[in-house]
């Protein structure tokens, strides 16, 4: 009897399972109302009084590790159930989102289309390489004219290999004659978009920026509704209004200026970047050339327009106090940043 008690002892010692079944049959074998250990006390009355001490100790020790077997496999895969739970460990820390930022270019871009089309404008965009009409010629620029020299540019493909020469818009200007060519007066649009120059990269020019160009053709359209819209502008993109129009040249618009904003000469800053005048330029403008309106079948003698051309890195640095353009195209991520809280 006591060699019988003592084997199932080793029996339960070497019990192992992962499942809860088994470990529930196990524990109404051995402990269950009709258990091996309920008919085992139940016999203790028949063993021999010289025994019963040892029988005794043994069947305690056997109901113990029953008992503790029991509840050590339960633990156990308790503990693995939560492990493998699809929701992983819910008292880990979080890991941090990383929010990207607009890059200031698309920033300022952005702001300056918004007034805009607060008056009406729509906005327009050509292709980057383009051919000599749309960039020179039908500006008002024909081959050998000097102003040509203005704006070094990046030829894709010369004449003598192809049709018509080809090259990396120099302006965005060129999207007015697109704009022209395609849609009848009355007429509202900018067109923002990147240009290329064939010029030294330094820390106040590059050779890939970014420009928009305003376009406004319609009936009695005089210079005085020019002014006013560049007031509007100034004033809401700036929240200055105090500007000046400084005659100017560009062979696309007759009269043509440049509008010098009055940025003040309140902080070290603004002296440095209106060289100690207070005042700083903006953009060229201008009223739109008859010859423009004629080489894009625009009636010139019913039609009259303004346009005009903005550089969007010139501002970025302004608003942004950015020292050197060339961080605005290296992509560094310390630089991006900074833009996190800007929309
Ligand atoms: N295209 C000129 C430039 O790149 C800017 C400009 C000046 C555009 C006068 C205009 C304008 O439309 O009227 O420097």
């Amino acid at each position: 009897m006591l060699d019988k008690v003592h084997k199932l002892i080793s029996e339960v010692k070497d019990f192992k399972t992962t499942s809860k079944d088994e470990i529930e049959a196990f524990r109404i074998k051995y402990l269950g109302s009709k258990g091996l250990l309920k008919g085992l006390f139940a016999e203790f009355k028949n063993v021999d009084a010289e025994l019963r001490k040892d029988f005794g100790q043994a069947l305690n020790k056997l109901k113990n590790s029953a008992e503790d077997k029991v509840s050590e496999l339960s633990k156990l895969i308790s503990n693995s159930a939560e492990t493998k739970s699809n929701y992983g460990d819910l008292t880990r820390p979080a890991e941090p989102i990383e929010l990207g930022a607009r890059h200031p270019i698309s920033i300022v871009k952005n702001q300056i289309i918004d007034v805009f089309s607060r008056i009406g404008f729509n906005i327009s965009e050509g292709p980057e390489i383009e051919d000599d009409w749309h960039n020179f010629t039908a500006l008002n620029l024909p081959e050998y004219h000097p102003a040509r020299d203005m704006q070094d540019t990046f030829f894709v493909e010369k004449s003598s290999q192809v049709e018509k020469d080809m090259l990396l818009r120099t302006h965005t200007s060129s999207v007015q004659i697109r704009y022209m060519e395609n849609n009848k007066p009355p007429i509202r649009t900018i067109s923002p978009g990147r240009v290329f120059r064939n010029e030294d990269i330094s820390a106040r020019s590059h050779c890939i920026f970014h420009q928009v160009e305003g376009l406004y053709i319609d009936t009695d359209v005089s210079f005085a509704d020019l002014k006013q819209t560049l007031i509007y502008f100034t004033k809401e993109m700036f929240g200055k209004s105090k500007i000046r129009l400084r005659p100017s040249y560009f062979p696309f618009t007759e009269p043509s200026a440049e509008v010098d904003i009055y940025w003040g000469l309140k902080t070290e800053t603004d002296y440095k970047i209106t060289k100690g005048t207070g005042w700083l330029e903006i953009m060229g403008c201008g009223m739109v050339d008859p010859n423009v309106l004629k080489n894009t079948n625009i009636d010139s003698e019913k039609y009259s327009g303004f346009a005009f051309g903005m550089g969007i890195e010139r501002i970025a640095m302004l608003l942004y106090q950015i020292p050197d353009i060339r961080m605005l195209f290296e992509n560094d991520i310390r630089f991006l940043e900074q833009f996190k809280s800007v929309i």
